[in-house]
């Protein structure tokens, strides 16, 4: 069977943990998919980066315009909104699917991205843009799709877990259990996209979409972080059996003029018998509650090169089936146009 050829972009964290998965788990990849994908270039920013992988030799580039223009499938693992978004675009544009992590893009941009898959008749595929190895997109959108879900709760910000749960169980303050989590690598140089929930607006903006069929971006998403919360109200909430979360809460609102959907992230105080109280660490969760099936609670590792890249392999042996079958995956058309409500009107 002819191969089909992937190019990768970027070479990060994720991007070198897709590149070792599709080296080792070669023969398997195969059997799933029904052909060899054989990885045909690489883009990154420097040729001379120090890297977690050895790529093969030949096939690091820093043209990414020409790479996606010969590859049946791409993988998009750079993040933030250019040059990722022109890329993608053009990826499609030239006839191949896309698989992306993106959250960032998506959350700001996704419509438009999705009416060009559509356009293009190829697929654009996401799992790991939100909570990283959990498959969470998938079932909201397939699985869950002949149930109504009437709620999404979310921690799906490690780093805001990992510190939250700090303040929690050693009665840190803040500042000193941000400090931890730069120091263990979850949180950055500069946490403001993680503390102040721009990163989980992101998520929840995707979640909310796929949750309810309609087309929510971050600008419908009201947003407040955790670096407000003191030590002192964590210890409230534990006088009080509870726990602070920073949740994504997507939900649906009945009103006069029908059903909408509302989206917030902000830190919340959750009963310890809750299941999401149990989430330690910086795992994260996504309870939905749906009317069919009831509660539903996905768990895993959120981040993270290796489980972030396991996310991206699954999308990339399904995008790839279904160009071989001649076929692809929903469309923009999942998405019906259920009304969002206006950030603030929570
Ligand atoms: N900074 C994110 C987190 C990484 O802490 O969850 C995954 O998007």
């Amino acid at each position: 069977m002819k191969p089909l050829k992937v190019a990768v972009l970027g070479c990060g964290s994720v991007g070198s943990q897709v590149v070792r998965l599709l080296d080792e788990q070669a023969g398997d990849l195969t059997a799933r998919v029904g052909a060899p994908l054989e990885l045909v270039g690489v883009a990154v920013r420097r040729l001379d980066a120090p890297r977690e992988v050895k790529v093969p030799e030949g096939l690091l580039t820093t043209d990414a315009e020409e790479l996606v223009t010969r590859a049946d499938l791409v993988v998009e693992v750079i993040g933030g909104i250019e040059p990722a978004r022109s890329l993608i675009l053009r990826a499609l544009d030239h006839g191949a699917s896309v698989v992306t992590a993106n959250k960032a893009l998506l959350a700001a941009d996704g419509p438009a991205l999705y009416a060009a898959a559509d356009l293009a008749a190829r697929d654009l595929f996401y799992e790991a843009a939100v909570a990283g190895a959990i498959p969470i997109l998938r079932p909201l959108r397939e699985s869950l799709a002949g149930d109504r879900v009437t709620r999404v709760l979310g921690i799906v910000n490690g780093t805001t877990n990992f510190i939250l749960d700090k303040m929690d169980t050693a009665g840190s303050g803040f500042a000193e259990a941000l400090e931890e989590a730069q120091e263990l690598g979850y949180a950055e140089a500069d946490p403001t996209a993680d503390v102040e929930g721009f990163d989980a607006a992101a998520k929840a903006a995707i979640l909310a979409s796929l949750a309810f069929h309609s087309r929510v971006t971050v600008d419908d998403v009201h947003r407040e972080g955790i670096s407000e919360v003191t030590a002192a109200d964590v210890q409230s909430a534990r006088e009080m059996g509870s726990v602070v979360k920073l949740l994504a809460i997507a939900e649906l609102r009945g009103g006069e003029a029908g059903e909408a959907v509302a989206v917030r992230v902000h830190p919340a105080m959750i009963p310890r018998s809750h299941p999401l109280a149990s989430v330690r660490e910086a795992f994260n969760a996504v309870f939905v509650e749906s009317e069919a099936a009831g509660e539903l609670m996905f768990y895993g590792p959120g981040a993270g090169g290796s489980p972030t890249a396991s996310a991206v392999l699954g999308d990339l042996v399904t995008v790839a089936r279904n160009q071989l079958a001649g076929t692809r995956g929903p469309g923009e058309s999942a998405y019906a146009e259920r009304p969002v409500l206006p950030m603030g009107e929570t």
